[in-house]
C-alpha cells in the first residue's frame, strides 16, 4: 500500500470516528431530555405543523421545532417524480404528512446505521410507483378495488352484529360494567383501525371486505352504547372519531352513517384529552408514545405493554413500548386483558385486536397530575 492511500484511509477513519462520536453525543442528549421529562410531542407543536401543512403548496417549506431549540425545514415535494428502485419505474411523491418518531427511532443504531435526530416530527411523503412510459401504477401501488356500496354497508352491518353476539364482546361489556369508570367521558377517538370495504383478490387471503378492521370499528359503536348507558357523569352524546389515512371514501361514508366522524391526521391527536377513550391496535405510528406525551385519557384500549421486555432494545417496532408509557400506565391506570377470539394458527388470542389491553384511569389519578 502506498503512503498516500494509507493516509487517505486514516483521514477517512478519523472522519468516521468523529462523525460517530457526534452521533453518540446527539443520542445521549436526546436520551437525557427524555429522562428529564421534556415532552417530545405537544398539542401546540402538532397543531403548528398541521396548520403549515394545510396551507403548503409544492415547493413550500415546513418548519419543525427540534428538541434542542433549533428548527428543521422540510420541502413539500407533492407530485414530484424521482427514479424508481427498479428499471423502467418512477416514483411520485404524494401526501406530505408527519412522521411521528418514537424515542427508539430518535436514538437507535440499527445494523450499524444511526437514526439519531432532534426532530420528533419530520415531514415525509408516501411514494407511488408507476411505469415510466405508460404511467400505469405498479402492483404494489395499485389500490384494492372497493366493494359495491350496498355490499360494503351490509358487510359492515354483519361484522357489527357478529361482534356484538360474540363471547369477547360480552366479556368486554361485563368488564366495563363492573369497573369503576372515570367520570366525564365525552368521546372516543380510534386510531389506525384501517380500511375494511375493499376486495382482496390475492390468494390465500382473498376476501370481500376485511373482518378485523370492520370489527375494530364495531368496537367503537359498542363502547358508545356502553358509555352512553353507564352513568359516567357526562351529559349528552358520546362523540366518536376515527383517524386513519388509509380510509377510502366508501369507508368514510359508511362510518359517518354510523355516527363516526373521520378526522385527518393529526386531528385525532388534537382531540385526545382527559375525557377521551382512545383505541389503537397495531398502528404504523407510535400512537401510544404521542398520547402519553399529550394527555391522560380516561380509558385506552390498545396494544398491551410487555412489562418484562427492555423496550429500548431489540427489533424496531412501529408503536413500541417506552419508559414514559410504562410509567404513565403504572402510576395512573388499571390494566386488564382485552377479550378476543383464539387464533389457531398462532396458538394465541388476538384475531380481531392483536395482543391488546384495557387501561382504565384510576380514581383520583387526575388530581395527582
Ligand atoms: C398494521 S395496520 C393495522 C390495522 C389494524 N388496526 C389491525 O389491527 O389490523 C396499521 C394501520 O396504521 C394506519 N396508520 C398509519 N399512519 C397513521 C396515522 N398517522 N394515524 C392513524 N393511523 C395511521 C395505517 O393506515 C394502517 O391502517
Amino acid at each position: 500500500m502506498d503512503q498516500s492511500s494509507s493516509s487517505k484511509r486514516k483521514r477517512k477513519a478519523d472522519a468516521m470516528n468523529e462523525w460517530e462520536a457526534l452521533e453518540l453525543e446527539k443520542i445521549a442528549k436526546v436520551k437525557e431530555m427524555y429522562s428529564k421529562g421534556v415532552p417530545f410531542f405537544t398539542k401546540d407543536s402538532i397543531r403548528n405543523i398541521h396548520q403549515q401543512l394545510l396551507k403548503a403548496k409544492t415547493g413550500d417549506e415546513i418548519s419543525v421545532l427540534n428538541l434542542d431549540g433549533t428548527s428543521s425545514k422540510f420541502k413539500i415535494l407533492n407530485g414530484e417524480v424521482v427514479d424508481g428502485d427498479e428499471p423502467k419505474t418512477e416514483m411520485v411523491q404524494i401526501d406530505p404528512h408527519i412522521r411521528y418518531e418514537s424515542i427508539q427511532g430518535l436514538t437507535q443504531r440499527i445494523d450499524g446505521a444511526f437514526t439519531a435526530s432532534f426532530c420528533p416530527m419530520p415531514i415525509a411523503h408516501f411514494l407511488e410507483v408507476r411505469d415510466k412510459v405508460t404511467k400505469e401504477f405498479c402492483q404494489r401501488s395499485k389500490k384494492h378495488p372497493n366493494l359495491p356500496r350496498e355490499e360494503a354497508e351490509e358487510f359492515f352491518k354483519t361484522c357489527c352484529k357478529e361482534w356484538e353476539a360474540s363471547e369477547p364482546c360480552k366479556q368486554l361489556r361485563s368488564i366495563l360494567a363492573s369497573a369503576q369508570l372515570p367520570l366525564g367521558i365525552t368521546k372516543i377517538v380510534a386510531f389506525a383501525c384501517s380500511n375494511f370495504s375493499r376486495i382482496i383478490t390475492k390468494k390465500p387471503h382473498s376476501s370481500r371486505g376485511l373482518v378485523r378492521p370492520a370489527t375494530q370499528h364495531a368496537l367503537i359503536l359498542t363502547l358508545r352504547d356502553i358509555l352512553s348507558k353507564k352513568d359516567c357523569g357526562s351529559s349528552g352524546e358520546i362523540e366518536c372519531y376515527a383517524q386513519d389515512p388509509v380510509y377510502s371514501s366508501l369507508d368514510k361514508s359508511i362510518l359517518e352513517q354510523s355516527g363516526i366522524k373521520i378526522l385527518s391526521d393529526p386531528e385525532g391527536f388534537l382531540e385526545v384529552d382527559e375525557s377521551t377513550v382512545v383505541l389503537s391496535f397495531c398502528p404504523n405510528v407510535c400512537v401510544r408514545q404521542v398520547v402519553t406525551d399529550i394527555a391522560r385519557p380516561a380509558i385506552m384500549i390498545w396494544d398491551r405493554v410487555l412489562w418484562n421486555e427492555d423496550e429500548m432494545d431489540g427489533e424496531p417496532k412501529t408503536d413500541p413500548d417506552s419508559p414514559r408509557l410504562k410509567k404513565m400506565l403504572q402510576a395512573f391506570y388499571e390494566e386488564s386483558e382485552m377479550p378476543d377470539d383464539y387464533d389457531d394458527a398462532n396458538k394465541s388470542f388476538g384475531i380481531k385486536f392483536g395482543n391488546a389491553g384495557i387501561y382504565i384511569r384510576k380514581a383520583n389519578a387526575i388530581s395527582r397530575l
